[in-house]
């Protein structure tokens, strides 16, 4: 189990990367597995800093935990919050496009991971909770 607090950086986003590898290496995972659970990782903390506390400086929290090949990971802000989880999880939907979001963060975290689910309340904050089951393939590939 890890647990990580930061705050709203862009330069952080790096930082939680290289964690999330570091973690993940355990599992042994081919290099698609790890570029997939990285992405998943970039999209949800830039969330945090670019939409949950856009200006400001915010404290962004990632848990990370195991169980049986099974990578759980947990990012938390205490943000703006969404008002709309299922319409804001849509393709394409954005907030800003104005800025070239495109809309596509919380898709490419279901499609990179097994599970998403998205807790949020407006004014508190956001929590995404991602799973993986790691070394899939290769037991599929035998
Ligand atoms: N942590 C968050 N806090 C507040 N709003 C969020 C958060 N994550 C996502 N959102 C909202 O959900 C929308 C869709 O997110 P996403 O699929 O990543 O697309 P994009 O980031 O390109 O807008 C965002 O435009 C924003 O309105
Ligand atoms: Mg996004």
């Amino acid at each position: 189990m890890l647990h990580l607090e930061f705050n709203s950086e862009s330069e952080n986003e790096g930082i939680a990367r290289i964690v999330t590898s570091a973690y993940i290496m355990r599992f042994d995972p081919d290099m698609e597995e790890m570029e997939d659970v990285k992405t998943a990782v970039s999209e949800a903390v830039t969330n945090c800093i670019v939409h949950a506390y856009f200006d400001e400086n915010g404290k962004i929290e990632m848990d990370i935990s195991d169980k049986e090949q099974i990578v759980k990971i947990e990012i938390t802000d205490h943000g703006i919050g969404i008002p709309d989880v299922k319409k804001a999880m849509e393709p394409m939907y954005t907030t800003k496009p104005e800025e070239e979001r495109t809309g596509m963060g919380f898709s490419f975290m279901e499609a990179f991971m097994d599970e998403v689910h998205v807790y949020s309340k407006e004014g508190e904050g956001t929590k995404v909770i991602m799973t993986k089951k790691m070394g899939e393939k290769n037991h599929l590939n035998g």
